[in-house]
């Protein structure tokens, strides 16, 4: 069964990550990881964090002369500020520890702060941050990267682009080849197609900046080129959609998801929402009036690029900071305020993308299986063939 977890502490040594599941055979390349991971650090808003972080992959197990073996696979991404903490996290307690740790006694309101600290009885919430942190998406994304290595394998890839950030929207329809040429931009601002749109989503952003608010928006992800039948309408648990909703509500500061035009189809009659389907005689193929089901029809892919969309809230620390109280007097007190995002909408695409190709990673293990990538890709190309003479 393909499965990942990750480990790490946002100022602790590294974040880890284990992947266990994957055939043998799959070239994999520590550069296109790379260029994951930095994609995950761009984007106008960002906090000095990312100015210290240039993130790395260490493969440390399971992949030899640039191919998986089969076995499980481990990675290793330092973090650079560790050298700034290194007293204030050590693992065994040192001389003085208590003086030397960095306590946050003033919860974020928004943050697992303060249900963190009740929850794993901790007189501060430092522990609680330093893993609720969406530093730990770095792991998924090396996760995703490889997921989408695989992926490719079948000629399938995941990208995203952004909708919206806070009331600027973009409101028409973006096409595949407008979202792969995005991603080849050697500068992210934010991540928007039109560039007149991304600059007025820039001034919302300056304006966080100056009045020290944060803002959040709207991302979409597409995975292009899929198989119909990826999922299951047999059980509630094998139905992608549910799979993908949870995959990206997962994330750090995501409050929603929309598969398709969920939001628009519930306020359209039917005649309007559904997706016609035709056929194409000569070159026997089905093919579909419009793309409204966002790619996935009774819990299953259909054949057309998935679409779905996440919600992010807001960044919850804020330089203007909210009303709390400090846990140790009790008394109402200003949130604690740490180095942080004002707006992270591009890099949550980013984190989005792994999280989609990590789900269909396993969508495609389950169905088409093998231990070895050349038997993957036989299960798949019979299921291909059988699809072309259905
Ligand atoms: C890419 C990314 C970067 C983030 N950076 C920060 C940050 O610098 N400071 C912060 O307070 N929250 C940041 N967040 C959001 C918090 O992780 C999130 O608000 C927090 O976990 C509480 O939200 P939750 O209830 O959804 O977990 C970031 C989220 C993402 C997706």
């Amino acid at each position: 069964m393909f499965r990942f977890e990750t480990a790490g502490e946002s100022h602790g040594e590294c974040l880890v990550a284990t992947l266990t599941g994957l055939p043998a055979g799959i070239p994999i390349s520590l550069d296109q990881i790379d260029r994951e991971l930095w994609r995950r650090q761009q984007g106008f808003g960002r906090g000095g964090r990312m100015k210290i972080e240039t993130d790395q992959v260490e493969i440390v197990a399971g992949v030899r002369h640039s191919k998986t073996i089969g076995s499980p696979i481990a990675i290793v991404i330092r973090n650079k500020d560790w050298k700034n903490w290194t007293e204030s996290l050590p693992v065994e307690q040192i001389e003085d520890g208590d003086a030397k740790q960095k306590r946050v006694t003033r919860p974020r309101p928004g943050h697992a702060d303060l249900a963190g600290a009740i929850k794993y009885n901790f007189q501060d919430a430092r522990y609680i941050l330093e893993r609720a942190s969406a530093r730990e998406t770095t792991a998924r994304v090396a996760v995703g990267a490889i997921a989408k290595q695989f992926l490719a394998q079948f000629g399938c890839s995941v990208l995203s682009h952004v909708i919206a950030v806070g009331p600027v929207r973009l409101e028409r329809a973006v096409t595949w080849a407008e979202i792969e040429a995005l991603s080849h931009k050697p500068e992210v601002l934010l991540g928007c197609v039109e560039a007149g749109h991304e600059s007025k989503m820039k001034e919302v952003v300056d304006e966080a900046y100056r009045t020290g608010d944060t803002i959040g928006g709207i991302f979409e992800v597409v995975a292009h080129n899929l198989p119909p039948g990826l999922g299951s309408h047999i059980t509630w648990d094998s139905r992608l959609d549910g799979k993908l909703a949870q995959a990206i509500v997962s994330m750090q500061a995501v409050k929603g998801v929309e598969i398709g035009f969920a939001e628009e189809g519930s306020a359209s009659f039917g005649s309007k929402v559904q997706d016609t389907i035709h056929y194409a005689k000569q070159q026997r193929h089905f093919f579909r009036g419009n793309n409204r089901a966002g790619g996935i029809e009774g819990g299953m892919t259909n054949g057309q690029d998935i679409r779905l969309r996440g919600f992010l809230k807001p960044i919850s620390t804020l330089r203007r900071p909210l009303e709390s109280v400090d846990l140790e007097t009790r008394d109402p007190a200003l949130a604690a305020y740490e180095r942080s995002d004002v707006c992270v909408v591009p890099a949550a695409g980013v984190i989005g993308e792994a999280m989609v190709a990590i789900v269909l990673a396993a969508a495609f293990l389950e169905k088409f299986g093998g231990d070895s990538l050349i038997e993957t890709k036989r299960n798949f190309e019979g299921y291909l063939q059988q699809v072309t003479d259905f």
